[in-house]
């Protein structure tokens, strides 16, 4: 089954075409952060502009890398949420368009679902390793989530406040570092001692495996200016690479930590990581060292936005349900999982 999937949540334009569920034959991805980076985040209606601009020439390749024409295509996949509404839009109207003129059916795509199933779709035989813990540590998310089968979650714990790689681009961004943060303190890390301020890890009362970031935030703040925040002192180099090293610590042994609780609470046979977090090689080695249990993370082109795990994961969805959606598909900014 050859499935054309399109996904516009934030700020990537992206297009893929995968044969049953796993095989990629192409995966075009177009990303913004140049436009955003000038403003330090991502600014909803230049994203949407963005995507429309480009959304058609992104597909067009998508279909031409794949080698395939789009009256080969079985099905057309589009994240339907969670994302910025007007991006979303974009996504969701281009696939109609796509669907309607092509005689094409169509379905949705829980994106947060999608993260969960990258590293599953490259995985040899992920149902050995069920039930499983999920973890997704992306822009604007972070989830932990019991995977029983493709399809069948239960969601143990979220973050009650900012996602985590949101906490990476505002750290990122007190530290004076560009859009989008996470890769830069990774970077900046590495000079740095960990061990310099010991940031606390979150902890949410009465609910073990959720997050909260906005602590660690307004104590990286306090560290760098003190109470004034409005004179703000010159911070030298070192100094910083501390901070972003002693951040990132406090950050990933909290995920270790409700890791290890989560797998011994639930008996899972194995961990599956998704999200644009989980390109940090500080993170993947510290769960090494950490985890025993066997993990798995996407490959790097599937960490970060991207519509091969949209169309991956459609293949299961529309086996389960061939629903065809083309004339109900609406946004759904804060889905559920
Ligand atoms: O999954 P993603 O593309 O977006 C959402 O669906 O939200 O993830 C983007 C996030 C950004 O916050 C970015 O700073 C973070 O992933 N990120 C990283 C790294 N690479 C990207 N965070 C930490 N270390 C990295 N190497
Ligand atoms: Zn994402």
């Amino acid at each position: 089954m050859l499935i054309l999937a399109i996904e516009t949540t934030c700020d990537e334009t992206s297009c893929s075409v995968v044969r049953d569920g796993s095989l990629i034959l192409s995966n075009v991805v177009a990303s913004q952060v140049d436009v955003h980076a000038l403003f330090g985040g991502v600014v909803p209606e230049l994203a949407c502009r963005q995507h429309i601009d480009i959304i058609s020439s992104v597909c067009s390749k998508a279909l031409k890398e794949a080698g395939v024409t789009l009256n080969q295509i079985d099905l057309i996949a589009v994240a339907k949420g969670p994302g910025l509404v007007g991006a979303l839009l974009v996504g969701i109207n281009f696939a109609k368009g796509l669907a309607f003129s092509a005689r094409k059916p169509l379905i949705g795509i829980n994106h947060i679902e999608a993260h969960l199933y990258a590293a599953i779709m490259t995985c040899k035989n992920p149902s050995s390793y069920f039930p499983a813990l999920g973890l997704v540590l992306s822009g604007g998310h972070t989830s932990m989530i019991i995977i029983d089968a493709i399809g069948s979650y239960t969601l143990i714990g979220q973050t009650v406040d900012d996602a985590i790689g949101e906490a990476f681009d505002k750290v990122a961004k007190m530290l004076e570092l560009p859009y989008p943060g996470g890769p830069e303190i990774e970077k900046l890390a590495i000079t740095g001692n960990p061990t310099i301020y010991p940031f606390q890890k979150s902890c949410v009362k009465g609910r073990p495996y959720d997050f909260s970031f906005s602590g660690i935030k307004t104590k990286v703040r306090y560290t760098l200016f003190g109470n004034d925040t409005k004179n703000k002192r010159d911070v030298s180099l070192p100094e910083k690479a501390n901070i972003a090293a002693s951040f990132q610590e406090a950050v990933f042994s909290d995920i270790v930590a409700k890791a290890n609780l989560a797998i011994a609470t639930y008996k899972v046979k194995g961990l599956f990581f998704g999200g644009g977090v989980t390109r940090n090689r500080q993170l993947r080695k510290l769960i090494e060292y950490s985890i025993d249990l066997p993990h798995f993370w996407p490959e790097d082109a599937l960490c970060l936005d991207n519509a091969a795990m949209l169309a991956g994961l459609a293949f299961h969805k529309w086996q389960a349900t061939p629903k065809n959606l083309l004339h109900t598909l609406e946004p759904e900014t804060r889905m559920p999982f």
